[in-house]
């Protein structure tokens, strides 16, 4: 049984469901803080917290869990740096409870969701595994700060983990049960079909200057279900008795800005109006990922990343949302 912290968000309600129907026994824990109880439709969830180590000892003493996929966390930039003791308390110590919870009841598989914020500014792009890690606000720094003591805990305890770091996830189910459903939305696409939808009056380009072919932010966009399996081969290859790993998850293609708010046009058939306003801080402008080692060592391969579809699969959500 896979024990899923976070798999009632938006990225692990995904993976959650992908595994399931794969015949994967699943159980989520959840505190429902950011999440949703729809999203969990009907895989069994516990609602309580990464930080509570009384609570994780029940649910170990109480499932057959062999493995961990652990989502949960803060993961917005701007709040982190407002607020960097939520970052270090939940995403450090939340995590670092929940690995001494594993060790304790000899449960050594972990899936980690890391991210393309470990790099902080790019030296290059595309962005390999190799390329430096000088996080440049506290929600990468936390993340970093848990890869590292990943290592030190497969070195001392014999845990063996795959850290995925995905660059930016967006899409949804296209069956259209689960998506995505962030509040306050903080990601371009929803926000961007939000607009179209009429709920919002127009979209802040935040800023138009950056030294890019039109100027705005580039994006690797990676759609939640390729995310999802590659969380299925992830732990596919730690079962196997694989070693421990980081990748990145991303398809290598950027985006702009202007070029994705042109394809949410295309796709919905409304006019999507943009405002530019000034940057924000901490925005490099282009994040690509070099993603072949997953290619190579996990076998992945994305199939819904093209940006197109991406927008058509959370357009579909968004008009019909049922959370
Ligand atoms: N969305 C992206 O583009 C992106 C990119 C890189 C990395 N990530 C990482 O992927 C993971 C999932 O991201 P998401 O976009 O699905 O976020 P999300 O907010 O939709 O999901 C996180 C879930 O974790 C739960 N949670 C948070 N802290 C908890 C705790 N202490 N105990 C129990 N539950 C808790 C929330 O209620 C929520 O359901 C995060 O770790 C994030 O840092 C996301």
């Amino acid at each position: 049984m896979i024990l899923v912290s976070g798999g009632a968000g938006y990225i692990g309600s995904h993976t959650v469901q992908y595994e399931r129907g794969r015949g994967e026994n699943l159980i989520i824990l959840d505190n429902l803080g950011l999440g949703h109880r729809e999203a969990a439709d009907g895989v069994p969830l516990v609602v309580g917290d990464t930080r509570d180590r009384a609570l994780l000892d029940r649910v170990f003493e109480e499932n057959q869990v062999d493995a961990v996929v652990h989502f949960a966390a803060f993961a917005a930039v701007g709040e982190s740096v407002e607020r960097p003791d939520l970052y270090y308390n939940n995403n450090v110590a939340g995590t670092l409870t929940l690995l001494d919870a594993m060790i304790a009841h000899n449960v050594k598989r972990f899936v980690f969701s890391s991210t393309c914020a470990t790099y902080g500014n790019p030296q290059y792009v595309p962005m390999d595994e190799d390329h430096p890690q000088n996080p440049i606000n506290p929600y990468g720094e936390s993340k970093r700060m848990v890869e590292q003591i990943l290592q030190w805990y497969d070195r001392a305890f014999g845990l063996k983990f795959v850290a995925l770091r995905y660059f930016n996830a967006a899409g949804c189910d296209p069956d259209g049960r689960i998506g995505e459903s962030h509040n306050p939305e903080r990601h371009l696409i929803p926000i961007v079909l939000q607009v179209a939808k009429g709920e919002r009056e127009a979209i802040t380009v935040y800023g138009d200057d950056y030294p890019t072919p039109d100027g705005t932010c580039i994006r690797d966009y990676i759609h939640v279900l390729d995310l999802a399996s590659a969380h299925s081969l992830a732990l596919k290859r730690l079962r196997g008795g694989g070693s421990s790993a980081f990748y990145n998850l991303g398809t290598g293609v950027g985006y702009s800005v202007r070029q994705a708010i042109e394809i949410c046009r295309k796709v919905t058939g409304r006019p999507i109006r943009e405002i530019i306003g000034p940057r924000r801080s901490g925005d490099p402008p282009e994040l690509v990922a070099k993603a072949e080692l997953a290619e190579k060592e996990l076998g992945w391969q994305p199939q819904y990343s093209d940006l197109e579809r991406i927008v058509q699969t959370a357009w579909n959500w968004e008009r019909n949302r049922r959370y």
